[in-house]
């Protein structure tokens, strides 16, 4: 338990999802409370709090993060993407399209993470195969869909995109 007298406070500036923010926040606060809590971004999830999950998952500096193990101090003058930042005027990505006609949702909860991890994964894989997604995607637990569909959206949205590129 903390004691609120002995809590210290850090002014914190950052870009989130393509937004400056300024705040003044504790200086414990970890990153998946100030996006939930203090921004209102609710798309990264607590579920296990330790790392081994991925539903509190971000990008953060062009790199995969669980945000339940970063102090949101440490991402000072950073630039994070939260799955609220990542269709641009209401146009889904290919991948979020994909795991709609693909049916890869069911709860929903892993889902955000599972959107940004492969959205990195199409990013830093030209032509990501079945094995590469599977293993890139080991971070990010699914207690619903049993993965199939999931690895097959990524896999349908790196196609269209090898495919667009052809053209
Ligand atoms: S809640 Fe962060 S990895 Fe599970
Ligand atoms: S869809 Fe329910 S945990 Fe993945």
């Amino acid at each position: 338990m903390i004691n609120p007298k002995k809590v210290e406070y850090t002014d914190l500036e950052l870009n989130v999802n393509g937004l400056k923010v300024r705040k003044r926040i504790p200086t414990h606060l970890r990153l998946l409370d100030f996006l939930r809590d203090e921004l209102g971004l609710t798309g990264p999830k607590e579920v296990c709090s330790e790392g081994e999950c991925g539903a509190c998952t971000v990008i953060l500096d062009g790199k995969i993060v669980n945000s339940c193990l970063v102090f949101a101090v440490e991402t000072d003058g950073s630039e994070i993407m939260t799955i609220e930042g990542l269709s641009k005027n209401g146009k889904l990505t290919k991948l979020q399209q994909a795991f709609i006609d693909h049916h890869s949702i069911q709860c929903g909860y892993c889902i955000p993470g599972m959107v940004l991890s492969g959205e990195q994964i199409l990013k830093d894989h030209p032509s990501p195969d079945r094995e590469t997604i599977q293993n890139e995607l080991a971070g990010n637990i699914c207690r619903c869909t049993g993965y199939q569909k999931i690895v097959g959206a990524i896999e349908a949205a790196a196609d269209e995109r090898g495919k667009a590129q052809i053209e």
